[in-house]
Formats: structure tokens, C-alpha cells, sequence
């Protein structure tokens, strides 16, 4: 039995919680979900964003598969998912981009896997005014060899067991000379240990150009934390959108498998939620337990509903459904 911690999350969280475990519980697979609670929601209710409980539930049981969370814009409590990352060391944010069957792009065959560097960069939100007046603010970026030679070798890792061909570093080290120009130090020293992946590196504005104009020339991406981000928004975007990208967050002894898209409020509530994203990143969490023939068994139902039941999938990728008609279509071809 698997004990994995389950934290719905807020807006469209709950719905598409629902829906990914009602899926994987209709499969062979021993879960123990255990509930707890993150984000906006709790907030609320209790002015703690990340309850004790959540935190110790995640050091327990080591695994945890969660909804999105609301983050406040410009001010309030900071970035839970951010906290989440770093207080685990999740430093390896894998983002797969893959073409998926009947969704509708500009792109086909697209086939690539971002990792993210999950820990530092800008993306750590540190920062502070420069004036009493408040208008100058700074912003610090942070970039160590050690935390960049783990991610680094996190993605040659994956694209020699996955029998990947390239590996493609993102960095902005003729701007950024020191921070991102230390992540590109790194990886050309990594990449010698791997003389069979080839490996290339990009500017980061030139990668974006080069992703929209031949996106099928990428195989594995590593980058530093921001333009991660960014860049998997742009990856989800050449495969049919936010609803069809699941990611994972693996650190060496904790994971926690989250969608790439967040809650979604302008949708929430209404069922037109697609869980196929955070059902995805399920599917990341269930091969990561050595789960694989249920992950296998789960993706081919999303590809058969995809392909034959396209009505009953959500508008965001051209159906006419809801989040219930796409999970009861699923779990129907589960149950043969
Ligand atoms: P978003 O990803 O929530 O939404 C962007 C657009 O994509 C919206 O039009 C939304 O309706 C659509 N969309 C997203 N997921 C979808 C799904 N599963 N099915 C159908 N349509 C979907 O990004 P936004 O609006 O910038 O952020 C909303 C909130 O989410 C913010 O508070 C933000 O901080 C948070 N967020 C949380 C993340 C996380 O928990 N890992 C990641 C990204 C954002
Ligand atoms: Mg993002």
C-alpha cells in the first residue's frame, strides 16, 4: 500500500482532485489517501496558509500529490507551492510536454521535457525597496553550483535512462553573468560525464523563438527556476494548452506531483475544469512508485476517450463536456 498525502487545493482544485482520484481508485493500485489541507482555502479559515499538519503529513509519508493553490497578487502571504518546493528540497520540477491524441494544436509530434530548477533563481521572491517611498524595489536571483549541478544532472539523468537524445540548456549568461552564467558553467561540466547525449545551449529569448518556430528539435530542457516557468506555459501551449500538462516535483527523498497550470478561478465551480492535467502528473506519482502498469492502463483510457468520446471531454480542448462526463467516460473503460 501506497500512503499518499492528498491536498485538493483551491478554485478549481477540489473538482479536478475529485475526478484524478475517483480514476485511480477504479484501478488496481493500493492507495491510502490521506487529506490535507494548503492555500487560500485554509487561509481563510484559520490565517494559515500551511497548516503544521500538512507539513508533517509530507514528512511522514514522503509522497503528495496536490491541487493548485491560490496565490495572492502583489501582496499577502507568499508562494505555497514555492514554500512547498524548498522547505523539501523538491529541486528537480519535471515538465513533460508531449502531443496528446485528438487535442488540438498549431504543433504535432512534439515530444519534450522541461526540468525546472525548483529552489532558486528569481524565482525565489526575495526582495525589498530601495526607498521609503516605496518606488524602487530590487529583486535578488540566487544560483549555487551545488543546487545547479543537481538539477543538471537530474535532466542528462533522465534523458540517458529514457533513451533521450539531447539535452538543451536555457540561461541568459551574456546579460546574467554571474547567476545564470554559473548554471552554464555547470551543465558544460556535467555534460562531459555524458558523452552520448548531445548537448546544446540557448539564450533564453532565442529559445522561446526557436520552441514556437521548430518545437520538435527539443528532446530534454534544463533551466534555471523563472524561465522554467515560463518556457512550460509556452511548452503546454504548443500541445493544446494548461488542461493537458502534468508535471512532478522530486526532490531525493520527498515528491509531490502537482498540475503545471494554477486554480483557474475564473473557471471554478462550474465543472468545466479539465482534470486530464493533474491526472497526468498522477500518472508521474503512480510510475514513480513503480506503478506502471496502472499509469500505462490510465493513459491509454485518456487516449481512448480522446480519440472516440471527444464530446464528453472539456471545452479548453474542444469538447463538449464536463469534468464529470470526461472521469465517468474514463472510469467506464477502466471497469472492461
Ligand atoms: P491558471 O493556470 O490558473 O489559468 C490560466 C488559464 O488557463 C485560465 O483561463 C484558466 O481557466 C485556464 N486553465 C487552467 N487550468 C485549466 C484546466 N485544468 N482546465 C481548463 N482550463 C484551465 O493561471 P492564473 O490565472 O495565472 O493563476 C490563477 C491562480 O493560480 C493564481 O493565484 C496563481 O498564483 C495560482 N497558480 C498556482 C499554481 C500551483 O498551484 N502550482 C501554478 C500556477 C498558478
Ligand atoms: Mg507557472
Amino acid at each position: 500500500m501506497h500512503n499518499v498525502v492528498l491536498i485538493s487545493g483551491d478554485g478549481i482544485g477540489p473538482e479536478i482532485t475529485k475526478s484524478v482520484r475517483t480514476i485511480i481508485d477504479s484501478v488496481n493500485v493500493d492507495i491510502n489517501w490521506i487529506e490535507a489541507r494548503a492555500g487560500e482555502g485554509v487561509y481563510n479559515e484559520t490565517g494559515n496558509p500551511l497548516p503544521d499538519e500538512t507539513l508533517e503529513a509530507i514528512k511522514k509519508h514522503r509522497i503528495a500529490l496536490k491541487g493548485p493553490l491560490t496565490t495572492p497578487v502583489g501582496a499577502g502571504f507568499r508562494s505555497i507551492n514555492v514554500a512547498l518546493r524548498q522547505k523539501f528540497d523538491l529541486y528537480s520540477n519535471i515538465r513533460p510536454a508531449k502531443s496528446v491524441p485528438n487535442v488540438n494544436s498549431n504543433f504535432k509530434n512534439v515530444d519534450m521535457v522541461l526540468f525546472r530548477e525548483n529552489t532558486q533563481g528569481l524565482y525565489i521572491g526575495k526582495e525589498h525597496w530601495v526607498d521609503k517611498e516605496e518606488k524602487h524595489a530590487e529583486s535578488i536571483a540566487v544560483v549555487t553550483e551545488d543546487a545547479s549541478k543537481k538539477i543538471i544532472t537530474a535532466a542528462f539523468e533522465y534523458a540517458k535512462n529514457n533513451n533521450r537524445k539531447k539535452v538543451t540548456l536555457v540561461h541568459k549568461a551574456n546579460i546574467l553573468k554571474l547567476t545564470t552564467g554559473l548554471f552554464l558553467k555547470v551543465g558544460k561540466e556535467v555534460s562531459k560525464n555524458y558523452p552520448e547525449i548531445e548537448f546544446q545551449d540557448l539564450i533564453v529569448d532565442n529559445m522561446a523563438m526557436q520552441m514556437v518556430i521548430n518545437p520538435q528539435q527539443f528532446d530534454v530542457i534544463v533551466t534555471t527556476n523563472l524561465f522554467g516557468d515560463i518556457l512550460s506555459d509556452l511548452a503546454s501551449g504548443l500541445i493544446g494548452g494548461l488542461g493537458v500538462t502534468g508535471a512532478a516535483n522530486i526532490g531525493d527523498d520527498a515528491a509531490m506531483f502537482e498540475a503545471v497550470h494554477g486554480s483557474a478561478p475564473d473557471i471554478a465551480g462550474k465543472g468545466l475544469a479539465n482534470p486530464i492535467a493533474m491526472l497526468f502528473s498522477a500518472l508521474m506519482m503512480l510510475d514513480y512508485l513503480g506503478e506502471k502498469k496502472a499509469s500505462e492502463r490510465i493513459r491509454s483510457a485518456v487516449y481512448a476517450v480522446l480519440l472516440d468520446h471527444k464530446e464528453l471531454c472539456t471545452k479548453d480542448i474542444g469538447g463538449n463536456g464536463t469534468t464529470e462526463s470526461f472521469t465517468n467516460a474514463v472510469c467506464n473503460i477502466l471497469k472492461d
